[in-house]
């Protein structure tokens, strides 16, 4: 009795010591692989899709040449559109080390997936143009995953006025070419003149959405949040989406995230 009682308070004392152990090295791990599973789109379109949940158009369609994926749980309800990630297949026969970088655009499940990757990218993670025609004939792969910095030389991050928008009543937009691996966890509209801002809904996906938006030149603050920097920061971009915006029209934010 009295040895059974000793073990138990050894239990309660080291237990706080093993909790502690495993989350540290979950948090010296944030580089580590995660084991899951790939298909790909059903459908013939080789490159991405312009119907993906996040709202990108006919713009995730070229985004990243074409590989692109939808997500399942990484998809979190919209604030992984854009993040990027490193995924390979575990099939030695076939699969290369590297596999591919592919960026979230889309939400969708298949049977313990993570990735519904576009067929580009799944046939990419082949060794060589036959075994990526291979795996495309395996139709669902074991893979391993990790988040991985965005690259984008030469682009700063771009608003997109959606198409939904309607001058001066309603503005949604995306933002598009977010470099890094963090997220963005918040928008805020501020308008130029008295410097008010307004915390923004997240519409869908990587659509923020305001009615009735603030006139004059608008800035758009974006709240980095996660990967390896702990820090949240608001990026503040050099410029403003101009007073007589357009649903449809490109701006240059004139900044880059790291
Ligand atoms: C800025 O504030 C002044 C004074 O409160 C107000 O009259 C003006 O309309 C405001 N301008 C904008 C663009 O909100
Ligand atoms: C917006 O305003 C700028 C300068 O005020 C002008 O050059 C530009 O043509 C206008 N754009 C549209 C779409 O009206
Ligand atoms: C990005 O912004 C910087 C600073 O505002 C500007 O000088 C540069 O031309 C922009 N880059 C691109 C590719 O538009």
């Amino acid at each position: 009795m009295a040895f059974s009682s000793q073990h138990l308070l050894l239990l309660l004392l080291l237990f706080p010591l093993i909790l502690f152990q495993s989350l540290a090295s979950a948090a010296t791990c944030s580089n580590c692989f995660t084991q899951s599973r790939a298909v790909y789109y059903p459908n013939s379109d080789k490159e991405g899709t312009e119907n993906g949940a996040c709202g990108y158009g006919s713009f995730g369609a070229t985004l990243n040449g074409g590989d692109v994926s939808a997500a399942s749980n990484l998809y979190r309800n919209g604030v992984g559109c854009g993040a990027c990630y490193q995924v390979r297949c575990t099939n030695s026969n076939y699969c290369s080390t590297d596999g591919v970088t592919i960026v979230i655009t889309d939400s969708g499940a298949s049977d313990g997936a993570d990735f519904i990757l576009s067929q580009h990218a799944f046939a990419k993670m082949g060794q060589t143009a036959d075994a990526g025609a291979s795996l495309l004939a395996l139709g669902v792969v074991g893979i391993e995953y990790r988040r991985v910095s965005c690259s984008y030389p030469n682009k700063n991050i771009t608003f997109k006025i959606d198409g939904s928008s309607n001058f001066p009543y309603y503005l949604a937009f995306e933002i598009w070419y977010q470099q890094g691996n963090q997220d963005i966890t918040a928008v805020q509209l501020c308008e130029t003149v008295n410097l008010t801002c307004k915390l923004l809904e997240r519409s869908h996906g990587a659509v923020w959405a305001v009615v009735s938006p603030p006139t004059g030149p608008l800035s758009i603050r974006m709240l980095l949040s996660g990967g390896d920097d702990a820090d949240e920061t608001w990026m503040v971009p050099t410029n403003n989406i101009p007073q007589n915006w357009t649903a449809g029209a490109i701006y240059d934010s004139g900044v880059q995230a790291e």
